[in-house]
């Protein structure tokens, strides 16, 4: 199972929290800077406002990263895990990811859903360092420049991560 830790003497001086609205302006510059069809401010918003888990990795007085899931009804849905591009392999990404699937044990949650492009290498080598699997795709879920985009679909049981919330 993947930890954070050993990627942290590179970089202490981060701590994970709730996304705030203060937030928003950090977390949607570096969304801006990472996706070429990135979410709106307003989505952002409407994520905290409905309730979905919302993390912020902060480092200093910057935000370094997010992760975003909602979760009900036994199933957690990775909708967004981003790092600020210049803070990237350093641990940060696993430290979010580590924290929503924990969360998301911990409301009771037995299994993890994301969907990811299928040209994201580093987002998959990082799923699948956390053992998500493979179990196929969705057809034109994504934009893309010539049109839609399939999107890979993986899955994560809780199972081991629940036991240690008990
Ligand atoms: C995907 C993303 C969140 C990873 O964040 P990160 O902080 O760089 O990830 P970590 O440093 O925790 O890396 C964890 C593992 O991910 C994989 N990984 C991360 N970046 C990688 C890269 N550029 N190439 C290949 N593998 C990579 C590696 O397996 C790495 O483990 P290692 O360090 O032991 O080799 C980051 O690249 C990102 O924000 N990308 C843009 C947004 C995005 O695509 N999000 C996913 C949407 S589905």
């Amino acid at each position: 199972m993947a930890t954070a830790p050993e990627h942290f003497a590179a970089l202490p001086e981060v701590a994970i929290r709730s996304m705030a609205e203060a937030d928003v302006p950090a977390v949607v510059e570096i969304e801006l800077a990472s996706y070429r069809f990135p979410w709106s401010e307003g989505i952002f918003r409407d994520c905290l406002r409905v309730g979905y888990v919302c993390r912020v990795v902060a480092h200093f007085d910057t935000v370094a990263g997010y992760g975003i899931v909602s979760a009900g009804a036994g199933e957690a849905h990775i909708l967004n895990l981003c790092v600020r591009p210049e803070l990237r392999c350093r641990g940060i990404g696993t430290l979010v990811l580590e924290d929503l699937l924990q969360r998301a044990a911990a409301a009771g949650v037995e299994i993890a859903y994301l969907e990811v492009r299928p040209s994201n290498t580093a987002a998959i080598r990082l799923y699948q360092s956390f053992e998500f699997e493979h179990i196929g795709s969705r057809r034109g879920y994504y934009q893309a420049p010539d049109g839609r985009e399939d999107a890979a679909v993986f899955k994560l049981a809780l199972r081991s991560r629940r036991a240690g919330h008990d």
